[in-house]
């Protein structure tokens, strides 16, 4: 078991009604609030019109339209100008992952003279940011708990993940509620992000039984929940446990002690929605099964037996490569059935810039250092099989 050093500092206020406690959390923090949201879901959810009810003792300065996938241009730079031209004390993000994601660029931007993208491109390590509470409405990133935020930059193709021990939110409200309306694209999407955030942390070569059982059931919940809050997407009790379960996926917790992965489906992905602007967990699902295929070897197939007995349940009495094959069958028929488009045509991306992603992914993301080492010409062969 590795050493490790681990400290989230963000108080999680979870269930219905837990925005009730939001004057309070905000009063401590500060009084001139930046409050960013994104294209107007929180509006007809009627969270708009209750946060600035709950809060009218403040003074609100407002960042609207931030896209999925958010960009540095505008939302990045637009948020860091308000918050210097009005002295904002902290940032609500009200929103899914992307809301918050871009407001954790804005508060670190915000507490820096320089531009931002040296903070978000690791040129210059940030040396303080504004505080953030957010108010998630999408079950998906685990952002609400973890210290990183995902900042696309159009026209380089770069999207990066940016992470710093400052961003921390001081607290999240989790209310499932909210989440009710998440459509069933971005439910099917949001359980495969976090079935994913598991996956780069159990595929790993030394683990502990604590974390592979804690892994393990945290795939099963969100295997099931999703279904059920598909089935019925008012359904509390599974909106309120995936939620949960996707709360603890980024946050490091499900794999303390474990040995790194490199994260290699991640690395992959965020290419993809760089240069094509996807949906983050809809582009994982596509490429997952392929990679595992791609990297079954007798160096991980016993990795694969674990996953494919524990976590679908399959005969352990078979042969160790049918176990493994019939996992990742099993993997890929799980995104189908809650409708996941599971080939790359599907979503707009074809051959024509696989060799020039595969190119910028092994320059950039250092995949030939992963627990499974991939070089630019396995990359490019992985996206060619998910085609
Ligand atoms: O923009 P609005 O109108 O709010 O609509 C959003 C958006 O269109 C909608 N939505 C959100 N809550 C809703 C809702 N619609 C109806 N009812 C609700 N309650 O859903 C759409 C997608 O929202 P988005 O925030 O983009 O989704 P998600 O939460 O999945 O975030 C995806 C982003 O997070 C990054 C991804 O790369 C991607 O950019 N990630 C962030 C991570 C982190 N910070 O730790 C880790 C992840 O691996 C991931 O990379
Ligand atoms: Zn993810």
């Amino acid at each position: 078991m590795r050493n490790f050093d681990y400290h989230t500092p963000t108080r999680l206020v979870f269930g219905k009604d837990a925005i009730n406690k939001l004057p309070e959390v905000m009063s401590q923090i500060g009084k001139k609030v930046l409050l960013t949201y994104g294209g107007g879901s929180i509006k007809k959810l009627g969270l708009y019109d209750k946060v600035k009810e709950l809060l009218k003792d403040f003074e609100i300065v407002e960042l609207s339209g931030i896209q999925p996938n958010p960009k540095y241009d505008p939302s990045v730079l637009e948020g860091v100008r308000l918050c210097k031209e009005n002295g904002i004390e902290v940032i609500l993000a009200v929103g899914g992952g992307s809301v918050l994601d871009c407001s954790k660029a804005i508060a670190a931007g915000a507490k820096y003279a320089g531009d931002p993208w040296d903070l978000i491109s690791y040129k210059v390590k940030a040396q303080a940011a504004l505080p953030i509470v957010d108010i998630i409405t999408l079950a998906a990133t685990g952002s609400e708990y973890d210290c990183g935020g995902v900042i696309s930059r159009t026209e380089t193709n770069d999207k990066i993940g940016y992470m710093d021990s400052h961003l921390y939110p001081v607290c999240s409200f989790l209310d499932p509620t909210y989440t009710f309306t998440v459509s069933k694209k971005q439910t099917a999407a949001g359980c495969a992000d976090a079935m994913n955030h598991i996956m780069e942390q159990y595929f790993a070569e030394d683990t502990t039984l604590l974390n592979d059982g804690f892994c393990e059931a945290g795939l099963k919940s969100l295997m099931v929940n999703a279904k059920a809050c598909l089935a019925n997407p008012e359904d509390y009790r599974a909106r309120a446990e995936m939620m949960f379960a996707c709360t603890l996926g980024c946050n490091g917790i499900y794999s303390l002690g474990n040995s790194p992965s490199g994260w290699p489906l991640h690395a992959m992905e965020h290419a993809l929605s760089a240069y094509y602007d996807i949906t983050h967990g809809e582009g994982l699902a596509i490429i997952t099964p392929r990679w595992m295929k791609y990297v079954l070897s007798d160096k991980t197939v016993d990795r694969f037996v674990k996953y494919g007995v524990n976590v679908f349940g399959i005969d352990n009495t078979l042969d160790k490569y049918e176990i493994a094959n019939e996992a990742i069958e099993m993997t890929y028929a799980f995104f189908e059935e809650v409708g996941i488009p599971m080939h790359l045509k599907d979503v707009g991306i074809g051959e024509e810039r696989i060799d020039e992603m595969a190119h910028h992914i092994a320059v950039n993301e250092g995949l030939d250092r992963a627990y499974i080492p991939l070089l630019e010409e396995d990359i490019a062969k992985i996206l060619r099989a998910s085609l």
